[in-house]
């Protein structure tokens, strides 16, 4: 008699949003069962239908805020079966956690302590972790490895990575917690069915929201911050990396830890394509996949960023087995054809 493994039940936090809406597909195409909790602070339930049209299965969806601890607690009671989780949920905007950071702390690392309960309740020992290549700040030597020095945050929302991989460290070494600590680079593109991609509320922070909504006449002009960086033009260096690829390697790391592979109870990895990309570089990249000519001028630099970081993969390419596939044309024409299917729906009132 075969026996068929039983489905694994996995908690994606922030399924909703940008990153989480893709990792949800990949889970469900690679056989796992989805719960979503998310407080659509941020995004719309509207992407659940979107996440059925592509994989014939609407996730479950429970709406909720995950700092607040009483409907944590209920809802880890009401789900005892979860076998491991993905933690999307967080306000992720570098300026506004300037203004706000009492609501990011409380928010970013208030829910991972109220999952911990959750995990603790239950039994729950994985947990996949959604960090950022900003706990490196401005890296000395590049492409920058995982054992690169953590340098002090430069931001609030920065802090709070920082603060929840500490919070990991220690949980994992002393609870029968396990953790894989996943530091993106810049996330961009969307799914290829244009059915799914990045929404940003009001005027986009990012690059390529940036560029992509200047070409379809949403915005004039794009600024570009800074051309008198130390890189081949003077703009700054980034690792852009498709989304999708990010998003299979939270398929790939929760599964490690549920077989057992893992080597340590917290592991860390990078996930970008190890190359970097000026903006000036992005915006030809754009011109050529989408036979649009952007209308962007050079502006001073915006405080904050760093000149130029891009990833060192060889450990996640090694032990996820895992490697970034798309290439830079690739996810600008995925963020183009996206930007697209959002303007006809706006033109057709959906
Ligand atoms: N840029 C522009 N014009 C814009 C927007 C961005 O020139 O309108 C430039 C930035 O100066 C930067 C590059 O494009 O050089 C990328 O900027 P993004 O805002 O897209 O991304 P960041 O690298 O600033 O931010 C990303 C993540 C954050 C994370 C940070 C860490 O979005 O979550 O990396 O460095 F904290």
């Amino acid at each position: 008699m075969i026996v068929k493994n039983k489905m694994k039940k996995i908690l994606v936090t922030g399924g909703t949003g940008f990153i989480g809406s893709h990792t949800v597909v990949e889970l469900q195409q690679n056989g796992c069962e989805v719960i979503i909790v998310d407080n659509l602070f941020n995004s719309s339930a509207d992407v659940l239908e979107k996440i059925g049209i592509i994989t014939g299965i609407i996730p479950a969806f429970e709406q909720f805020d995950l700092a607040d601890p009483a409907p944590t607690a209920g809802f880890f009671s009401r789900h005892s079966d979860i076998d491991g989780i993905i933690h999307f949920a967080a306000f992720k905007a570098v300026g506004e956690s300037m203004s706000k950071p009492l609501g990011y702390y409380r928010n970013n690392v208030g829910s991972l302590l109220n999952i911990h309960e959750g995990m603790k309740k239950n039994g729950i020992r994985d947990i996949v972790f959604s960090s950022s290549c900003t706990v490196y700040g401005q890296p000395d030597i590049l492409p920058v490895t995982e054992t690169a020095p953590i340098k002090p945050a430069w931001s609030p929302y920065g802090n709070t990575k920082q603060m929840c991989e500490d919070i990991l460290r220690f949980t994992t070494a002393s609870l029968p917690v396990r953790a894989i600590a996943l530091r993106y680079f810049n996330p961009i593109g969307a799914h290829d069915s244009a059915l799914i991609g990045e929404l940003p509320l009001g005027v986009p922070n990012n690059l390529v929201p940036f560029i992509t909504q200047t070409a379809i006449g949403l915005r004039q002009c794009l600024k570009v911050f800074g051309n008198d960086y130390d890189t081949t033009d003077g703009t700054a260096i980034r690792d852009y990396i498709h989304v999708v690829d990010i998003a299979r390697a939270h398929v790939v790391a929760i599964e490690r830890m549920m077989d057992e592979k893992g080597k340590s109870p917290l592991e860390v990895f990078n996930l970008g394509t190890g190359k970097g990309f000026t903006v000036l570089e992005i915006i030809q990249s754009f011109e050529r996949v989408s036979g649009v000519k952007l209308n962007y001028e050079i502006v001073d630099r915006r405080p904050g960023d760093v000149e130029k970081v891009w990833a060192d993969t060889s450990l996640a390419n090694t032990e996820l087995g895992w490697k970034a596939e798309k290439e830079i044309d690739e996810m600008m024409l995925s963020a183009w054809k996206w930007e697209k299917a959002l303007s006809s729906n706006r033109v057709n009132g959906k």
